[in-house]
């Protein structure tokens, strides 16, 4: 993992990153767009956290931190380079975000279907609460 390098996402990044989720992230997300990335760097410039080998995007992951909830967001390793600790080390940098900021809990949405995630976020000391339901209202 020594050839690893984890960097922030500026505005420069935006195209790539998307056309990355197309091919290594679980679904779609509601700001998968221009606008919806570029309005996260803005806000937090901090939060979008590439994972780079030799010059090639290879994971991503959102530590996001608004005062309150430390929430993990678009955690996604290329279908190529999995099972090499990629995720792992994307959550490190993550928690150590958080834990700089003064979070004192990490959380993420996991579909319940998406068993291979379940493995990533149990093995990085991640557990389901099964009391919660997530409720959402569309804003537009
Ligand atoms: C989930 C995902 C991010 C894991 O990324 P990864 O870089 O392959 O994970 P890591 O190599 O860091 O794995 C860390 C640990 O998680 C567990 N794990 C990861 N993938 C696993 C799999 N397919 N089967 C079993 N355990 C797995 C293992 O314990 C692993 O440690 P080990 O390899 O030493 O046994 C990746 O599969 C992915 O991008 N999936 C599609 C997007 C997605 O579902 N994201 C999560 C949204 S909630």
């Amino acid at each position: 993992m020594d050839d690893l390098h984890i960097r922030a996402a500026g505005p420069s990044d935006i195209t790539a990153v998307l056309g990355f989720w197309q091919v290594a992230a679980e679904g779609a997300s509601i700001s998968d767009d221009e606008q919806g990335v570029a309005r996260l760097i803005a806000r937090d410039p901090e939060a979008l956290l590439l994972a780079e080998r030799g010059g090639a995007l290879v994971g991503s992951v959102i530590a996001g931190f608004d005062g309150w909830r430390c929430h993990v967001y678009r955690l996604a390793v290329h279908p190529g380079a999995r099972r090499q600790g990629i995720a792992a080390a994307l959550l490190r940098a993550t928690e150590e975000r958080f834990a700089a900021l003064g979070g004192r809990r990490s959380d993420a949405m996991v579909l319940q279907r998406n068993e291979v995630a379940h493995h990533a976020w149990k093995a990085a000391g991640y557990g389901a609460e099964e009391q919660w339901r997530r409720w959402t209202k569309p804003l537009r």
